[in-house]
């Protein structure tokens, strides 16, 4: 199995071209199935998870021809409405087909994604909005079941707790259904708004995109066509974690293709610990300080600070000169970066969903392990700054979501390699 060998201690410099958002592009590969001719995606992530669901897009029967950053899908030849367990169980993002499934084919079955290591993450959310336009759903063998003989219909879909996914399901059910749909307490992440936008260009009609109260009138059946290519935004997540890689090793590093209004929340919490930033347009330049200071987060739903840079920022905050808390309110089990990062030298204490993290003098190389996604990349962050070097195993969670980052750390001169065990 792969694992990272960090070298520590070295001063980066340079510049990083972020890559397509992945949680833009899942949504948005998913939406193809709400058409029935070829749509091409652009500026797509070369990340495993994006492989996985153009697998699953292929296994449904649609034709894919993928490479690097870009997609043509063609998903006129569909020939199956079953996600099965083997690639659900890989990626949770998986259940995103069923929102498009229902409204085009008026039947799907989707494997249940079962367990996952940040948490219960249900899905009954997404389950009521298929329900609430009109569709029946039942549990068989694993499987979510749902079928809509006499199509989807405009509705009120009312979230009782925010949900991305959930919003993107209801939201391209509704894209194809009859009717409008009104969704109340919709999430506002940018991922969401390009899904959005992509389904207006297709003939869909999406009104309050951004705002929490999304309003959707439907095709009436009628499947979306795209004549124009799709560009993924930039990944606010990925563009984010360099910027504490450029907090945590004193480095100035550019970041390349951002959108800064996206990373508004970790541009505030850097610079509350004391880092400066250049910006211009679409690239900006972390300033970092000699001494960081403590710094207090909130993960809440966007444009609060994300729970996708909890991890990263908790990494970041172990070298900083006064005690940091940071409240995870997203997910209950989102914390197992913590005991990792003490394996290291931190000195954090958990209390329920609040760290405490206290300041040290220095990290010092480890054998840790990566946990998830995030968790993995604040690992990476620790041992960028640790003395000695640090060996991060299981990093299958970080190829799920970083687009080639042992070369984009190396070319900032990071001394990091991939290695077989
Ligand atoms: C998406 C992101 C993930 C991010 C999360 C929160 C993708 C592919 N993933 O995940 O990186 O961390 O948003 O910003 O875009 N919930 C329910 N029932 C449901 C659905 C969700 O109770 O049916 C709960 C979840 O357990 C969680 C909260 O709602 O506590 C938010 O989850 P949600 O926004 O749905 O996250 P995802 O879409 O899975």
């Amino acid at each position: 199995m792969d694992y990272l060998e960090i070298e520590g201690g070295h001063k980066l410099s340079g510049e990083v071209i972020i890559s397509g958002a992945k949680n833009a592009a899942l949504p948005i590969i998913a939406a193809t199935i709400l058409s029935d001719k070829e749509v091409i995606l652009k500026n797509l992530p070369n990340v495993v998870d994006i492989r996985t669901l153009l697998k699953l897009l292929t296994m449904l029967g649609a034709k894919v021809e993928h490479n690097d950053t870009e997609a043509k899908i063609d998903c006129s030849t569909i020939n199956s409405t079953r996600a099965v367990y083997e690639i659900v169980a890989q990626m949770r993002a998986s259940i995103l087909v069923l929102g498009p499934l229902l409204s085009r084919f008026k039947h799907c079955e989707v494997s249940l994604p079962g367990g996952c290591a940040i948490g219960q993450r249900p899905i009954d959310l997404h389950i009521k909005a298929a329900e609430a336009l009109g569709a029946e759903v039942t549990l068989e063998q694993g499987y979510v079941v749902a079928k809509a003989p006499n199509g989807l219909h405009g509705t009120k879909v009312i979230f009782d707790k925010i949900t991305v996914g959930g919003t993107e399901n209801a939201v391209m059910a509704a894209a194809m259904a009859e009717g409008i749909t009104e969704i109340v307490n919709a999430a506002k992440e940018p991922e969401v708004a390009q899904l959005c936008e992509m389904l207006n260009m297709g003939g869909a009609k999406i009104e309050g995109i951004g705002t929490d109260r999304l309003v959707v009138h439907g095709t009436n059946g009628k499947p979306l066509e795209f004549n124009e290519p799709i560009e993924i935004i930039p990944d606010r997540i990925e563009a984010g974690t360099y910027l504490c890689v450029g907090a945590i090793t004193n480095s100035k590093i550019t970041l390349k293709k951002v959108n800064i209004e996206h990373i508004q929340t970790s541009i505030e919490k850097l610079e509350s610990m004391g880092c400066d930033f250049d910006i211009k347009k679409d690239e900006i330049m972390i300033i970092p300080k000699d001494e960081l200071r403590g710094v207090n987060i909130i993960t809440t739903e966007y444009p609060g600070f994300p729970t996708d840079m909890q991890a990263q920022f908790m990494a970041v905050a172990t070298l900083a000169k006064e005690e940091s808390l940071i409240e995870e309110r997203l997910f209950e089990n989102r914390f197992m970066h913590v005991s990792e990062l003490n394996r290291l030298g931190a000195d954090i204490w958990l209390k329920g969903n609040v760290a405490a993290v206290r300041p040290v003098k220095e990290l010092i190389g480890a054998e840790v392990m990566a946990t998830d996604l995030r968790a993995s990349s604040a690992l990476v962050i620790a041992a960028l700054a640790a003395k000695g070097t640090t060996k991060i195993r299981r990093i299958y969670h970080l190829d799920r979501g970083y687009d080639r980052l042992e070369e984009k750390l190396s070319n900032l001169g990071a001394k990091v390699v991939r290695k077989k065990s």
